[in-house]
């Protein structure tokens, strides 16, 4: 926690006290954690003098920006239309039902985490998902499990 705070504290101090900055600012904390927590945006607000609504407001009206953390296989849905129409959002619910998790949110082990995107640019194999940036051509409900089990496989040790 004292090293999440140093390294927001360190970033901001890169960047004057000016509103201009705050999407710069959320989008290199992002990179840098992964997501935007809750304690980061509230030292966003402190340093450039914001509302923390302003803030929070922001950070959740983007669709770049993350506001919870992403599991160890972070699995994005494609549901652009062609995806859609191949059966994307069965695929979503059979993801959801198997990880007890719904869209947008981590498993409590935080191996998983859930959500979707609008088109990965390759829509001829649809239904597409994304897990840890690699891609899983016309999946189906049925492989989901399948799926599940050889990721849980390839998990690091504790
Ligand atoms: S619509 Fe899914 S990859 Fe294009």
């Amino acid at each position: 926690m004292e090293s999440e705070r140093s390294l927001i504290k360190e970033l901001l101090s890169n960047y004057e006290r000016n509103r201009k900055n705050l999407i710069i600012i959320l989008r290199e904390l992002q990179d840098k954690q992964g997501y935007l927590s809750t304690e980061a945006l509230l030292e966003v607000s402190e340093h450039l003098d914001l509302s923390p609504s302003e803030v929070f407001g922001i950070a959740t009206f983007y669709k770049r920006f993350r506001t919870r953390p992403l599991g160890y296989f972070p699995i994005t849905v494609c549901l652009g239309t062609a995806c859609y129409l191949a059966g994307g959002k069965l695929v979503l619910e059979a993801f959801a039902r198997e990880l007890e998790i719904k869209e947008g949110e981590i498993t409590e082990n935080k191996d998983f985490s859930l959500s979707s995107a609008a088109c990965f640019g390759c829509c001829t194999q649809a239904p597409v998902v994304n897990i840890k940036g690699k891609i899983y051509p016309k999946l189906t409900p049925a492989k989901v499990e399948e799926v599940i089990i050889n990721l849980r496989n390839e998990l690091p040790e504790d």
